[in-house]
């Protein structure tokens, strides 16, 4: 399996949107393709298996070509069932996706406890099972996203020899455990040892915030066959951008990002159904759009608070109409 050379520069690794469940769907991708440079693949949020053969229109909706014109795209499952993820599997495949991703990462505690996404991780027979059963009968490529274990970063040890025995696409890692969330820092020394012994391409992923942090990992890491950001993307759209091109995208920030806010708030609009849903959506970014506004606490909280399309309305043409600072 090729490798870029540890002296071979990366900054031309591909970028990838990582997948944010209520966030970045098909809508948002849109979008943000539309207004910034820089990404170049995103793995869709996952979609569940569901036992039996029919799979419902609605339940693969955002992941149907027609609505993915503006990003290629990965779609993820969540699954241990290697029938049924096979069967969905091979469905997207007709859509006309060349390779699907399987969710090794997922940390809650209601998924990860029946034993799905970072709860398999502990039982490394389980995930031999699961590939040996699933990849001969797919009719595309597979690829992994993982984190490091489920309560301690050695449990990835006993899955890397088995990563590296069957035709994975890539593996991409989040270097924290399942029941660390989010808490504490990305554990780049176990990282770094994955990344010497996987025999596939592998991608770094978790908390590239800025431009700095995505050159530290860079010099750090040149093997990396790629970076995923997620909230670092979510937070400062321009980020993509900047690391491509090596700079600071420049002034006009708030403005452009405004621009996209809008746009965004109008996609939703016509693509969700009642004010309610739009409200919560909008406002699921709101946790994370302020981080790159200086002083705006007050301004998110209003947003957050909103009761209403229109109270909402008001607090973002509020929070815009103060002249907030960009500080990303
Ligand atoms: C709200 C939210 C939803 C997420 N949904 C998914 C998901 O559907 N599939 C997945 O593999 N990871 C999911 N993740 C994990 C992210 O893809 C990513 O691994 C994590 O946020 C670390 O990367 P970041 O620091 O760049 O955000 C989610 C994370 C968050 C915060």
């Amino acid at each position: 399996m090729w490798k870029p050379s540890s002296s071979s520069p990366n900054v031309h690794s591909p970028l990838w949107l990582a997948p944010l469940r209520g966030l970045t769907d098909a809508v948002y991708r849109t979008a943000l393709a539309h207004h910034f440079p820089g990404i170049d693949l995103a793995i869709a949020p996952f979609v569940t298996t569901h036992s039996g053969r029919r799979i419902k229109a609605a339940h693969v909706q955002d992941l149907l070509p027609a609505n993915n014109r503006g990003l290629p795209v990965i779609p993820q499952i969540l699954s241990k069932h290697p029938d049924d993820f096979v069967h969905l599997a091979n469905h997207l495949f007709d859509l006309g996706y060349a390779s699907v991703n399987l969710n090794l990462g997922c940390p809650f505690p209601q998924v990860a406890n029946k034993g799905r996404g970072s709860g398999m991780l502990p039982f490394p027979d389980r995930v031999d099972h699961f590939l040996e059963a699933t990849l001969p009968r797919l009719t595309g490529r597979l690829s992994i996203k993982t984190r490091l274990g489920r309560h301690s970063p050695e449990e990835i040890q006993a899955l890397i020899p088995i990563f590296n025995r069957y035709p994975l696409q890539e593996v991409i890692i989040h270097p924290r455990t399942g029941v660390q969330m989010y808490t504490g820092h990305p554990d780049l020394e176990a990282f770094a040892a994955c990344i010497d012994q996987l025999a596939h391409p592998v991608v770094y992923n978790g908390d590239i915030k800025r431009l700095d942090d995505y050159r530290r990992l860079a010099e750090r890491f040149p093997s990396a066959a790629g970076w995923m950001i997620g909230r670092g993307v979510i937070a400062n759209p321009f980020l993509p951008g900047d690391i491509k091109s090596g700079r600071d995208a420049g002034d006009n920030k708030v403005a452009r990002f405004k621009r996209f806010h809008d746009d965004l708030f109008e996609r939703y609009r016509l693509r969700l159904s009642g004010p309610g849903h739009l409200l919560n959506r909008m406002k699921g970014f709101w946790n994370y759009f302020p981080q790159c506004f200086r002083d705006s606490d007050k301004g998110r909280k209003r947003i957050l608070k909103a009761r209403s399309l229109a109270h909402y309305c008001e607090a973002v043409s509020l929070f815009f109409d103060r002249g907030p600072q960009w500080s990303g």
